[in-house]
């Protein structure tokens, strides 16, 4: 039986690869290049998609495959890929949510402690040698305080369990309030920003909620505040965030994520408060194999019953 044809954009997790070359005949294309030559000769060909939410799939990509039938994207968030789109055509999008929610809540809570007791920086003063000669500054108590959860979806419900381990109250800002959440309702931004203590962006990204979190919030988060970012770069001003952590306007902040990755502007690296990773909040073995197993059981499914087993919203 001739295997269904799939183009994948970008590189995956390898283990992901191998599984996928076993039940499909897999073109991997270079997202750097400019394929539309090779496309319009070789698109007709394919009738999946294989991507993830960094590399998304554009308008243009699945207009240049006629015989598409069905996306399947390693990760939770899919502001890259044109569903409007891939919906006209009547195109299921598979993704991965869920599996990465723990691994999400334990990355905002990494980067809230590493940023309030300074750990990085603690670290880097016990290398540089300067214990031996003097003290390291005193730092900011966790638990007990006010917890802003920005954007209380799957994995903002997480970051809030985390916080009753560290006894700390928990408001929340949405679009709508939540009718379930034992969490009160902050119904403005502004309002939660001037309420918390540490102030935690779990919104998606997207157009409608970039630069959501812009030199307002910030200044009513306030000079003993903290601002945690694990969701997309696209949501925080980070012009606005450089100018206040520079004139210490919040107290520090802890970002996996920025505006226009893998580039970090490198006025941040000169800043002793703010903690940065390089978008791994999901990044562990376990996590990564649970995502990679949805995107082939998404395939898996689609072409068994015509349905991916977990479909955008
Ligand atoms: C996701 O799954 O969307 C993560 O941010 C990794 O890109």
């Amino acid at each position: 039986m001739t295997k269904p044809r799939i183009l994948q954009k970008g590189r995956l997790l390898p283990q992901l690869e191998s599984a996928l070359a076993e039940n499909y005949d897999v073109h991997v294309l270079d997202p750097d290049k400019d394929n539309s030559a090779w496309l319009a000769e070789h698109g007709h060909a394919f009738v999946g998609l294989t991507s993830s939410a960094r590399y998304g799939a554009e308008r243009a990509l699945i207009d240049a495959l006629p015989n598409l039938r069905v996306i399947s994207s390693f990760g939770v968030g899919y502001e890259t890929i044109d569903v409007a789109r891939a919906r006209e055509r009547g195109i299921p999008v598979g993704y991965t949510p869920d599996v990465l929610n723990d691994c999400v809540a334990d990355t905002a809570f990494g980067l809230l402690m590493d940023v309030a007791r300074r750990f990085s920086a603690a670290d880097r003063f016990v290398r540089r040698g300067e214990w031996l000669t003097g003290q390291y500054p005193l730092t900011t108590r966790i638990s007990g305080k006010k917890l802003g959860i920005l954007g209380m979806g799957r994995i903002g419900r997480v970051i809030a369990r985390r916080a009753s381990g560290f006894d700390m109250e928990v408001r929340y800002h949405n679009r709508r309030e939540l009718p379930d959440s034992p969490h009160a309702y902050e119904p403005t931004l502004m309002g939660l920003a001037r309420w918390a203590d540490f102030l935690v962006v779990a919104s998606a990204g997207g157009p409608e909620t970039r630069k959501l979190v812009d030199a307002g919030v910030l200044e009513a988060l306030g000079p003993e505040g903290f601002l945690i970012n694990i969701s997309r770069g696209s949501v925080v001003d980070e012009a606005a965030l450089l100018d206040a952590l520079r004139e210490g306007r919040i107290a520090g902040a802890g970002l996996d994520v920025f505006d226009k990755e893998p580039q970090v502007p490198e006025a941040f690296f000169k800043l002793d408060n703010v903690v940065l990773l390089p978008h791994v909040a999901s990044a562990t073995r376990e996590t990564r194999q649970a995502m990679a197993d949805l995107v082939i059981e998404n395939l898996r499914s689609f072409f068994a019953d015509g349905r991916v087993k977990v479909a955008v919203p």
